[in-house]
């Protein structure tokens, strides 16, 4: 049995929402796993745990800067673990753009950080147009328009493929 801390850094939720989903398969495995998020990160114990899971949204093109701090300040302790990253965006709904290899975000990350995670993840995120503010919701109507999303004001849509979760959940039990 491992001990598996998931840090998710989430802003309005959904990244949050898949961690549940990875802990939820993971445990089904009979491992324990302890969800912290990244502004938590800074004073959890990182010892006990066997593995660690680092999971981060994209806003605006870019993880928060507190993932990029927390890993420069905890590089050994992740590198002398098994190790694992994800990366949340709605761009990654498009087929061309859902993996590590290919999505943007995720190939940013890479270069900006001296950390290369055992093992990588790309999901697709929410959209959810009613519970942004009047501005975040028209400019991410404008980025949907000019990348042939939906555009109509009232859509709330998880473009996440659940399976693609699990599957990373799995990988994560056995890393
Ligand atoms: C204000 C705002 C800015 C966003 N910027 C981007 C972006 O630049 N690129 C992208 O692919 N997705 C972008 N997204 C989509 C989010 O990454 C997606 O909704 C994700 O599910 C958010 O996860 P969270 O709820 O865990 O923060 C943005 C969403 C919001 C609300």
């Amino acid at each position: 049995m491992a001990t598996i801390l998931i840090i998710y850094s989430s802003t309005d939720g959904h990244t949050l929402k898949i961690c549940r989903r990875l802990q939820c398969v993971i445990e089904q495995q009979k491992h324990h796993v302890k969800l912290v998020s990244i502004d938590d990160a800074p004073v959890t114990d990182l010892k006990p745990f066997d593995k660690i899971v680092i999971g981060a949204s994209i806003r605006y093109g870019r993880h928060r800067p507190a993932v990029y701090e927390f890993i420069k300040n905890n590089r050994e302790t992740l590198d002398s673990k098994a190790n694992a990253f994800f990366s949340v965006s709605i761009v990654a709904r498009k087929p061309e753009k859902n993996k590590p290899e290919t999505n943007p975000y995720m190939k940013k990350f890479l270069k900006n950080t001296p950390w290369q995670p055992k093992d990588l993840a790309v999901f697709a995120g929410k959209l959810d147009y009613p519970r942004y503010s009047f501005l975040d919701r028209n400019i991410i109507r404008l980025i949907m328009w000019m990348t042939q999303g939906p555009t109509q004001p009232d859509t709330v849509i998880e473009f996440t493929d659940w399976s693609e979760v699990e599957t990373f959940a799995q990988r994560v039990s056995v890393m």
